[in-house]
């Protein structure tokens, strides 16, 4: 029996948000994220006799409807690899529940780190980021543990994830407030591609991003919280103004989140640390230190009675158990 591989989720503090080659998933940009340690996906999988590959997912068995995308990443290895099996796939996903978290990040991670370990590849961290990152870009970054850059790169080569600091001595905590909604109508795959293809502002994203991933970076070297609460906040309105800037203009947020955002900027005018990213859904990441985040997290269900609230710290890379 092969081991399990574990892989964390991880949260873009700079977004990946288009891609300039949608086969191998080359993203227009660099980003950078944390892995944070309360969202995984435990993976095992198996080579076996069989024309087709098999896929549990959380113990249920997928149909041919929803295991197609784990059977498009499959396909994709074996053409890699020059690899004629198939595999049986056994994935769980941690995550609290209703959680309303997108695992694709931990999901592809941990499935080309299962890979890796059933197929012998033997794969350094580099070639084990950039086959995670042919089955989801984000997943290129859970790799690793703590800050993670995704550099761009230019072909399947030279695309893959570097750690920046995977065990950093910093104070920085996670709230993630839930929207309890069902799931998101636009996945982010269709969603980057609307927005490269027709906000008027995609050039300037590019160019915004270049310039806040340097930033970022200097404000990791100094421990500076206040700068990655300031920067993550705004890339992340950034990207999201990019959908509301499409054409069709579409958003992930829902009423809730507005309320959050708002309620962010209400607990920063009475001195409490909290900055909000989001992603490809309605649910808000705050950035806390240790010090803000039970406070942040008592006002937030004081106003909304309707939101889960999890901590997370930061996490660690790819786990073999
Ligand atoms: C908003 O990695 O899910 O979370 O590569 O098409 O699978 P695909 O997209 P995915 O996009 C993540 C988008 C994001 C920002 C980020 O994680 O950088």
């Amino acid at each position: 029996m092969t081991k399990t591989a574990r892989a964390y989720t991880n949260i873009a503090l700079i977004k990946y948000w288009g891609k300039k080659n949608k086969r191998l998933k080359l993203p227009y940009t660099n980003s950078l994220s944390l892995t944070l340690d309360r969202f995984y996906t435990d993976t095992q999988t198996e080579i076996i006799n069989d024309k087709h590959d098999i896929v549990y997912m959380n113990q249920n068995l997928l149909d041919n409807n929803q295991n197609k995308r784990i059977i498009s990443y499959l396909d994709t290895v074996r053409q890699m690899y020059s690899f004629n099996e198939h595999f049986k796939v056994n994935t769980v996903n941690h995550v609290p529940t209703s959680a309303g978290f997108a695992s694709s990040a931990s999901g592809f991670a941990a499935l080309a780190a299962s890979i890796n370990e059933t197929m012998n590849l033997k794969l350094d961290r580099k070639h084990l980021s950039i086959l995670a990152r042919n089955g989801s870009g984000s997943a290129s970054r859970s790799i690793y543990g703590g800050f993670v850059e995704w550099e761009a790169g230019n072909d399947n080569e030279t695309s893959f994830a570097v750690p920046i600091d995977e065990h950093p001595d910093i104070d920085l905590s996670i709230l993630s407030v839930v929207i309890n909604k069902h799931s998101k109508k636009i996945s982010s795959t269709v969603g980057m591609e609307s927005s490269v293809k027709s906000s008027p502002f995609y050039s300037n994203w590019v160019t915004l991003v270049s310039s806040e991933i340097k930033e970022i970076k200097q404000a990791i070297a100094k421990k500076d919280v206040q700068k990655i609460g300031e920067l993550a906040e705004h890339n992340a309105m950034s990207m999201h103004a990019l959908t509301l800037s499409a054409n069709p203009s579409f958003t992930y947020f829902e009423p809730e989140t507005i309320k959050i955002i708002q309620l962010i900027q209400e607990l920063r005018q009475k001195g409490v640390f909290a900055y909000a990213t989001i992603d490809a859904g309605p649910n808000v990441k705050i950035i806390c230190t240790k010090e803000s985040i039970q406070a942040v997290q008592t006002y937030i269900e004081q106003q909304l009675s309707n939101v889960t609230c999890v901590v997370a710290n930061i996490g660690q890379g790819i786990q073999y158990i």
